[in-house]
């Protein structure tokens, strides 16, 4: 199914989606209950088309840090999660995802906890969670913002779509504003090469992204 007929779909009815988020078992839940709707399609608002993030994990503006793992409707997908794979092990990478879609970031302590509920090492969960940039290892802020500036996007301009982010979000490249709304970081390449510039702010793509459209979309967020 693609990005723009995803879009389109009646998200009253239930949708089996093959992927992780499948159906199995006696777990019968929609995709948004599943992947939560901040994943929905967004368009620039100049050119591009809709686009949705195609990876995992989902990121959040609202984050509980403290909050554990898991309860209630997170219990449920953390149970879910387990029961598509002959063995724990197999639901470490899904299993980080949750967790930081919850906390908002993977610490040392997540590992650790995480490492618990799979019956794995501490030391395995950090050696994979470290592997893979997608899992902040540290706090950020509401937004994170994800600048591509490879190859790509950097030949249409993703230079001054970074500078013109830092400068109106106020932050410096990797830090968190002092109000705690926005990250700004470099993306290696979002997989949209073709819509340069491409930017990811929490699960959401922006795709040809030019410096002029960045305070709409900064205003735009919620
Ligand atoms: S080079 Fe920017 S999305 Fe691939």
């Amino acid at each position: 199914m693609s990005a723009a007929h995803r879009g389109a779909r009646d998200r009253s009815i239930p949708f089996k989606n093959p992927g992780w988020a499948g159906n199995t078992g006696e777990f019968d839940l929609s995709e948004d209950q599943v992947r939560g709707t901040d994943y929905a399609p967004s368009r620039a608002p100049e050119g591009g088309h809709p686009a949705v993030s195609a990876t995992h994990p989902y990121l959040l503006a609202e984050k509980t840090p403290d909050a554990p793992l898991f309860q209630g409707p997170y219990r449920e997908r953390f149970q879910k999660i387990l029961s598509r794979y002959p063995e724990r092990q197999g639901a470490l990478l899904p299993t980080l995802n949750l967790a930081q879609e919850l906390r908002g970031h993977v610490s040392p302590e997540t590992m650790e906890e995480v490492a618990h509920l799979l019956d794995l090492s501490p030391a395995y969960v950090r050696g994979v969670a470290s592997f893979y940039t997608m899992y902040n290892r540290s706090p950020v802020g509401r937004y994170l913002i994800q600048v591509c500036t490879n190859v790509s996007c950097n030949l249409c301009g993703a230079d001054e779509v970074l500078a013109t982010i830092l400068e109106h979000t106020g932050t410096e490249l990797g830090e968190t504003s002092g109000d705690g709304r926005f990250t700004v970081i470099e993306a290696e390449c979002l997989a949209a090469c073709g819509f340069p510039t491409c930017v990811q702010i929490n699960s959401k793509y922006y795709e040809n992204v030019m410096p002029a459209d960045v305070p709409t979309i900064l205003e735009n967020l919620s």
